[in-house]
């Protein structure tokens, strides 16, 4: 067998990449990331995936989300706190549903590539080069803003070491105490509209005054007033990907740098192509979208290539096949990893599927068709007797108005009032948290059944 190397994906076809135009200032910038150091450690890479490996028994629960794409112009020290905040939130209201722990993986610190439906965009009669993430190319609909420049890399990186960096401290500084975090659930769930929601809200603030009550506080625990995050992104630019790339020096093992986990995307999953070539040879658990383009065929074959041994924990499937679709393809690829007798774990994005245009020109998601999707995706699971293992959305912690209803109800003419998205349509705070109430619903559903199973 011939060994793995991070230039295999190089002689590979490749799609969704960049064509840099300055050849020397591309080489110039891969030889100064190859000297940076990483941006996460193997040995947290590892615990990740032992802890997605309890996810995939149903003994942990997957919780990604953040931004569709991070940018340069909205990077602050609020807005990756506000998106922290709600995820915590949400992880608070799903841990105490599923009765397992909540694995928290932000979409943040290196989500900055973008795959596109179209190589070209025009406004106006003007036709453009997509705009292609910050990280490769500039959203400004002008030629010079759409040339794709590596030095872009480097920003890229700098901001992810800054966000991560940000992350850390308030992961493990005090910030994510559990009280401190169900405090601001408590804020959202005393408004009129979210009434339906105060009862499990105020549930979780009883156990948390039995658990201080038994000496299980803050001062006494380091699980109540910290907690382990994981950044993830789409591996879609593979020159970046593979400067940051770097072998373990106690395990000898290769990782990925740019963060714990990367995910490859529905458009780039090709079997012989450049990302999977890549995804393959490093560590790191992988994600892989699954479509309604995918062939079970190509899901095993998938399978085989990325995890070939079989491990717990390698891969994450993310289906992300539309409301109403769900039926159409979740059992069938589920009885391809059953023939294969594969290790993987289930997650939903219930965001991908559901993009439409609104009649005021806006691509937006409505709030109903991303539960619905949810809903679809826990039931088939259910029927099939696997693991609904996690869920991934897109979602900010700020007010924007992006996707339509929730209990807030954003309408399609409100869109306009504050859509920031550099890409896809976000769940505002509000509507991000709601839908985690409304998952958490569907895991005690699923809890109650299983201990009635038990009795
Ligand atoms: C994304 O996650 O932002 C994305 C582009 O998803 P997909 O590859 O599933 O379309
Ligand atoms: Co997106």
């Amino acid at each position: 067998m011939t060994t793995w190397q991070k230039t295999d994906w190089r002689t590979r076809p490749r799609v969704q990449m960049p064509d840099y135009t300055d050849p020397a200032a591309l080489t110039a910038v891969e030889a100064q990331l190859s000297k940076f150091p990483p941006l996460v450690f193997a040995g947290e890479v590892r615990s990740l995936r032992a802890k997605l490996a309890a996810a995939s028994r149903g003994e942990a629960f997957l919780l990604q989300g953040g931004d569709c794409a991070e940018s340069f112009a909205e990077f602050s020290a609020d807005n990756i706190r506000d998106t922290f905040k709600v995820l915590l939130q949400m992880a608070v209201v799903l841990t105490f549903a599923a009765k397992v722990p909540v694995v928290k993986v932000g979409r943040m610190a290196g989500q900055f590539a973008k795959p596109r439906s179209a190589p070209t965009e025009t406004i106006g009669g003007v036709e453009l080069p997509s705009y292609r993430g910050d990280i490769i190319n500039g959203f400004d609909f002008t030629p010079e803003a759409r040339v794709p420049d590596p030095s872009r890399m480097l920003q890229a990186y700098t901001q992810a070491a800054a966000s991560l960096n940000l992350l850390r401290a308030f992961s493990k500084g005090g910030y994510a105490d559990i009280h401190r975090v169900h405090s601001w659930t408590l804020g959202f769930t005393d408004r009129e509209e979210a009434e339906k929601y105060r009862e499990m809200a105020s549930r979780i603030s009883d156990t948390l005054d039995f658990m201080s009550a038994a000496g299980i506080t803050s001062e006494t625990s380091n699980a109540m007033s910290t907690v382990d995050f994981y950044t993830s992104h789409e591996a879609l630019l593979l020159e970046y990907e593979e400067a940051l790339t770097r072998v373990d020096s106690t395990t000898g093992q290769t990782i990925a740098g740019s963060g714990h986990m990367i995910w490859i995307g529905d458009r780039t999953r090709q079997p012989d192509g450049a990302h999977v070539a890549f995804a393959r040879g490093v560590q790191n658990p992988i994600g892989l979208k699954c479509g309604p383009s995918l062939s079970s065929d190509d899901l095993k074959r998938l399978l085989e290539l990325l995890n070939p041994k079989n491990e717990a924990g390698r891969i994450t499937l993310i289906a992300r096949f539309g409301a109403g679709k769900v039926g159409d393809h979740l059992p069938r690829l589920i009885r391809a990893v059953r023939e294969e007798g594969a290790n993987v774990l289930w997650t939903c994005d219930p965001m991908h599927g559901n993009t439409i245009k609104s009649a005021s020109g806006y691509k937006t998601r409505p709030f109903e068709n991303v539960l619905h999707e949810v809903q679809e995706f826990f039931a088939i699971h259910k029927a099939e007797g696997t693991i609904p293992g996690g869920v991934h959305f897109e979602m900010t912690g700020k007010d924007v108005t992006e996707c339509t209803g929730g209990v807030r109800a954003v309408s399609d003419e409100d869109l306009s009032d504050r859509y920031h998205t550099a890409c896809d349509p976000r769940l505002n705070a509000s509507q991000a948290l709601e839908l985690a109430f409304l998952v958490a619903e569907e895991l005690s559903g699923r809890r109650e059944e299983a201990r009635r199973a038990i009795l």
